[in-house]
C-alpha cells in the first residue's frame, strides 16, 4: 500500500468483527511498530498484545473509564449520539479480538517525559499504518488512562506510564472521514 494512501485512509474504528487476525499478521504490524524512531534512540516502550480471556479481562477493566468520561464528553459539542456511541465503544471495544496496551518509561523530569511520549506516539501512528496496510482497523485511545494506576498493575508494570491502548481486528465497517481543520501551515521564505 502507498504511503499517502494509508495515511489518508486509515480511521478509527470502533466495530470489529470477532475472527482472530493470524498471529503472523500481527506480529508483522509489532515489528513495523518497533521501527519507529525514539529520542537517543532508547525505545522506551513496552506492548502487551492480548487475546481470548486475558483480552476479556482487560477490557471489562477498561469499560470502568466510562464513569469519568461521561462527564467529559458531557462537555462536548458532540452530538449526543456520537457521545453514547463512544461510551458503548468503552463497553467492549467494539468486539475487538485482540487489544494492544502501550507503557513508556516514567520520569518526573518534563522535557524528558516529552520525549518519551513523542516516542511512544511516533510507534503508535506506525502501529496503526501498518494495522490498515494489512486490511486492520485500530482505534487509538487514551481514555483508559484514567485508570492508568488499576491498568499498570493489570499489565504488571505499576512503574512504567501508559501510553495509551488501540484495539485491533477486522473492521465490521467502513466510518467515514471525520473532516480536518483548514491547513494551519505557514511558507516563510519562499
Ligand atoms: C492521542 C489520541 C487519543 C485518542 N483517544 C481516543 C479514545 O479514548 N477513544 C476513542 O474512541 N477515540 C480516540 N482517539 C481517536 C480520535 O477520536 C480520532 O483519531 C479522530 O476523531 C480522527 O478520526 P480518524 O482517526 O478516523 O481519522 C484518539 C486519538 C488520538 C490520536
Amino acid at each position: 500500500m502507498d504511503i499517502y494512501d494509508a495515511i489518508h485512509h486509515r480511521r478509527s474504528h470502533r466495530l470489529y468483527q470477532p475472527d482472530q487476525p493470524p498471529r503472523e499478521v500481527l506480529e508483522r504490524v509489532i515489528e513495523a511498530a518497533l521501527w519507529a524512531p525514539s529520542g537517543v534512540n532508547l525505545q522506551p516502550w513496552e506492548l502487551t498484545v492480548m487475546a481470548g480471556q486475558v483480552r476479556d479481562d482487560f477490557v471489562a477493566l477498561v469499560s470502568r473509564a466510562v464513569k469519568y468520561l461521561m462527564p467529559r464528553l458531557k462537555q462536548t459539542e458532540l452530538p449526543e449520539a456520537v457521545q453514547e456511541q463512544v461510551m458503548k465503544f468503552f463497553k467492549n471495544l467494539g468486539g475487538a479480538p485482540v487489544v494492544v496496551a502501550v507503557t513508556i518509561l516514567k520520569t518526573a523530569e518534563a522535557a524528558a517525559n516529552k520525549t518519551l511520549i513523542q516516542s511512544g506516539a511516533a510507534l503508535m501512528q506506525n502501529l496503526l499504518l501498518a494495522a490498515h496496510a494489512e486490511g486492520l482497523g485500530t482505534c487509538w485511545m487514551t481514555g483508559a488512562n484514567y485508570l492508568e494506576d488499576e491498568i499498570l498493575k493489570f499489565l504488571g508494570k505499576p512503574e512504567r506510564e501508559l501510553l495509551a491502548i488501540t484495539p485491533i481486528g477486522y473492521p465490521a465497517k467502513e466510518p467515514p472521514a471525520p473532516a480536518r481543520r483548514g491547513r494551519e501551515v505557514r511558507w516563510l521564505g519562499f
